[in-house]
């Protein structure tokens, strides 16, 4: 080839792949960046204060959190009823303080009554990962996992009391509450609009995580005391980053955390679809059409995509054991035919824990790594789980 005529080729590759750069930031701005308003003002967790008017704000959807199941069927079959979440998010900031405002709807407010345990409150929480950045994975968005810890705070309506808890969280059932010097947070209802408001405050960095960062990862729920939810049964983001733009940006940590976006331009779902059945994904998940999977083997992945980021799912497939989901309820899976312990109970069925427990106490995945899968079979596989965003097919 003529020299010429090389240089404009290859001129040209590397332009379109900084193209493609570009609009896996851009997209990545567009739709998972929350901005940040620096103020030189005190920031409380006023739901009515001032503040937030001049401050910009962005939707984030919550879906109903299903990888996980709750013992309760009643509560179940409420999901398939439930509709996509949608919060407005604005975040603020000073030296020493962030400030986070989340503002849904619901026009049936609820208020656990102090003494009644089957009346359920509304209530909303966010959570920070402990440690994130450059070469650390994100955490299990559902509050954490052993290999990364999470911050959670939580505010509930319960009847005559301020129902208000920050817990350090390594995954569902293991939380450990603590107090946080400088954290308040409140929660209030407008009868007029049926809008429920909170504002969470807490000090930038604290012993637990520093946020002062360029880019720092949040995360949301919200229980909606109606359908019955609690615990882990509630509605879920997958995790968005807020923008300080008083901190450096990270460019590695900003590779990471946007690769495969926009999900559509990733990979070819139909072809994921396929190879998910041809490495058994389907032998232990549920999704989609795919319901043959013995219930409670592993997550759920009908809802995958609105809760999952793409690169947590990618490095879910190829290292299992980076994060590894605490099921919520173990032990209600029995093996009923083994022998009964001397009370007459019965041992666990080990078919239902996610993980086997290795003789140094760290943990297992049961699912097996792909990390043979070659980038574009990988990229056609997260393309197609994004696309699962129909909790629906819960079953
Ligand atoms: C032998 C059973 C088994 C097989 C086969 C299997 N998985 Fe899994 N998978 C699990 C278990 C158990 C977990 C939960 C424990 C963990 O976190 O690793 C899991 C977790 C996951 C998660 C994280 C789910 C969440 O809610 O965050 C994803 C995504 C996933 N698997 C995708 C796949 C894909 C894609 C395949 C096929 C290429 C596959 N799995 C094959 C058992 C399996």
């Amino acid at each position: 080839m003529k020299n010429a005529v090389k240089t404009a080729v290859v001129g040209l590759a590397m332009f379109s792949s900084a193209m493609a750069i570009e609009s896996q930031y851009k997209d990545f701005y567009k739709y998972e960046v929350l901005n940040a308003k620096k103020v030189n003002v005190e920031l409380t967790s006023n739901p009515y204060a001032q503040i937030w008017k001049s401050v910009p704000g962005k939707y984030v959807y919550l879906y109903p959190q299903i990888s996980v199941r709750l013992n309760d069927k009643k509560a179940n079959e409420l999901i398939a009823k439930k509709t996509l979440k949608r919060a407005l998010v604005k975040v603020a900031y000073n030296n020493e303080t962030i400030a986070v405002f989340v503002q849904w709807k619901d026009n049936t407010p609820s208020i656990q009554a102090k003494y009644d345990t089957d009346s359920y409150a509304d209530g909303v929480s966010i959570e920070f990962p402990n440690k994130f950045g450059k070469g650390i994975t994100l955490p299990y968005v559902g509050m954490g996992d052993e290999n990364h810890p999470v911050t959670v705070y939580l505010q509930k309506t319960v009847a005559g009391r301020d129902y208000e808890k920050v817990f350090i969280s390594e995954g569902f059932g293991s939380l450990t509450e603590i107090k946080e010097e400088g954290t308040s947070i409140d929660m209030k209802y407008n009868k007029q609009t049926h809008l429920w408001t909170a504002v969470f405050v807490r000090p930038l960095k604290t012993e637990n995580s520093n946020l002062k960062a360029g880019l720092v990862p949040i995360a949301f729920a919200l229980w909606d005391g109606k359908f019955a939810e609690r615990d882990g049964n509630k509605s879920l983001s997958r995790w968005k980053f807020i923008r300080l733009k008083d901190y450096d940006l990270d460019k590695d940590y900003l590779n990471y955390v946007s690769w495969g976006i926009p999900s559509k331009k990733l990979g070819d779902p139909k072809r994921g679809k396929e190879l998910m059945v041809q490495n058994g994904c389907n032998g232990c998940h549920r999704y989609a059409d795919q319901q043959s999977a013995p219930v409670g083997m592993a997550p759920d992945l009908s809802d995958i995509g609105g809760i999952a980021n793409a690169p947590y799912l990618k490095e879910s497939i190829v290292n299992p054991n980076d994060v590894i989901i605490r099921n919520l309820n173990p032990n209600r899976h029995y093996n009923k035919f083994a022998n009964p312990d001397k009370f007459g109970a019965y041992p666990n069925n080990d078919m239902f824990t996610w993980y086997t427990v290795n003789p140094d106490g760290t943990k297992s995945s049961k699912m097996p790594p792909y990390a043979h899968l070659s980038e574009k079979d990988l990229k056609d596989i997260v393309a197609y789980l994004k696309t699962l965003r129909n909790w629906k097919n819960f079953k």
